[in-house]
């Protein structure tokens, strides 16, 4: 006999189902009670609703634990690289070497971005934050691959969409960098690997051959790796919203950027360097800007801290705060904001405002610090998380298509006027 919780209300019990995860998550289905009871659940910001089962990602908040398809992120992290990963979230299970060649092979073959998207983006003022350019060029790639647009084709066709978009990322993130700084676009060479050929086209200038830095791409493997999933948050689940209309894959990603542009998502990195940079030419008073995040009064919040699921530990805070010691310390390079960041975590963890809420450093908290050590603009941090976060995108869109979920559409509790009586604008 499966569990089920009960619900009384009104004098009778309902009985509903519950479902458990492989990971002995729990959740009631609440899908008969408005059918048996009238009410609906209200739960602004999803705090404690689950809207799918999904076999993507495991994040268990409590113990700082994060999986992707089973395996642990410290792993990944370590020993694999972005396009492994992006294949084991997207398909389900680690490629062989015929099944990763295969992958990659795809890629390249579809990473030429049409000529016109350089007229599209000429169009924005170089000043225009890149998250913005970004969302309309991956929303304007539709038109130019028309045949892309129904969510329902054969798999294969599905498939090449997923490919062709993943393959143009780096090149269009790489051409906006060019289009800000005024510069001509790189076109992508197949002859390298994705990240490599990445930072090719985004820091080379015309004067000089651009030479690979191993330490470079091993960082931003990394990084990338870090942000490629993490269930069901803003962005993603816009992405499974938006998609759920069947819009097509570039709308549906072109949504998702837009949601992770936010500064309480990813757009969390850009501040916190801006934060750091702020108490650094303040003098480095670190106690000041704890008691202001502190402040009720204050509207300023510590960015890179705090996390709606994790309530420990953020996993991907600790490799990182790793990585930026190891790759700072490759390239030579002492940032003062490093030395900020690390006493802010130290007075803010030993503060009981941080303690009893749970607040501790996020993914954003150390990432910008890497990305600025390597030569990322700060407004192209939230863009770097975009990179890594596509395939995660890319996986929960294909799962949400799958699984054959219903539109996403929430019902709300109506607190307005009730009833009233129209009188003409003559007469008011
Ligand atoms: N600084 C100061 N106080 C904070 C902070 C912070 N960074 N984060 C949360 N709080 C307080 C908040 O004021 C509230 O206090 P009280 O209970 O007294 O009203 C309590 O902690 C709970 O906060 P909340 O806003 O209700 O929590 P949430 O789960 O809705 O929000 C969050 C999570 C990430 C939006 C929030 O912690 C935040 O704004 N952090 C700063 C922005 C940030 O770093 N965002 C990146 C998140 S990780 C990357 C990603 O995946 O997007």
């Amino acid at each position: 006999m499966s569990e089920t919780a009960k619900i009384e209300y009104n004098g009778s019990t309902v009985e509903l189902p519950v479902v458990t995860g492989t990971e002995n998550e729990k959740a009631v289905d609440i899908g008969p009670l408005r059918a048996k009871t009238g009410l609906i659940t209200l739960d602004t910001g999803f705090k404690n609703t689950g809207s799918t089962q999904s076999a993507i990602t495991f994040l268990d908040g409590e113990n700082g634990i994060l999986h992707y398809r089973g395996y642990p992120i410290e792993q990944l992290a370590d020993q694999s690289n972005f396009l492994e990963v992006a294949y084991l979230l997207i398909y389900g299970d680690l490629p062989n070497k015929a099944q990763f060649d295969a992958f990659t092979t795809a890629i390249k073959e579809e990473m030429h971005v049409h000529e016109n998207v350089k007229i599209f983006l000429s169009g924005f003022p170089q000043s225009a934050h890149p998250m913005g350019m970004l969302s309309s060029v991956i929303a304007a790639l539709h038109a130019f691959h028309p045949q892309d647009l129904d969510p329902y084709r054969p798999a294969e066709a599905i498939d090449r969409t997923i490919i062709r978009l993943l393959a143009k990322m780096p090149v269009i993130v790489s051409w906006i960098h060019s289009h800000v700084r005024g510069l001509p676009c790189v076109q992508p060479n197949a002859n390298y690997e994705y990240v490599e050929d990445y930072t090719r086209m985004m820091f080379s200038v015309p004067t000089h051959d651009y030479k690979i830095d191993p330490i470079l791409v091993s960082a931003l493997h990394k990084l990338l790796i870090l942000h490629a999933d993490h269930e069901q948050n803003c962005s993603t689940s816009t992405v499974r919203i938006v998609g759920s209309s069947l819009a097509n894959l570039y709308a549906s990603i072109s949504a998702g950027v837009n949601a992770l542009w936010g500064p309480l998502h990813g757009g969390a990195n850009q501040e916190v360097i801006e934060m750091l940079e702020e108490i650094k030419a303040n003098g480095g008073d670190v106690d000041l800007y704890v008691n202001k995040a502190k402040d009720k009064n204050d509207s300023f919040r510590l960015m890179g801290f705090g996390h709606r699921v994790y309530k420990n530990f953020d996993p991907r805070a600790r490799i990182i705060k790793a990585a930026c010691d190891e790759i700072l310390g490759k390239m030579g390079i002492d940032d003062p904001v490093l030395s900020i960041a690390k006493r802010l975590e130290e007075v803010a963890l030993q503060d009981p405002y941080f303690v009893e809420r749970k607040l501790y450093p996020n993914v954003d908290f150390y990432s910008g610090i890497i990305y600025r050590a390597i030569g990322i603009p700060v407004d192209f941090f939230t863009v770097m998380f975009a990179l890594g976060r596509l395939p995660g995108w890319i996986a929960q869109w294909k799962e949400m298509l799958a699984n054959k979920e219903p539109i996403g559409r929430p019902r709300q509790v109506y607190v307005g006027p009730v009833n009233r009586t129209y009188v003409p604008i003559s007469a008011r």
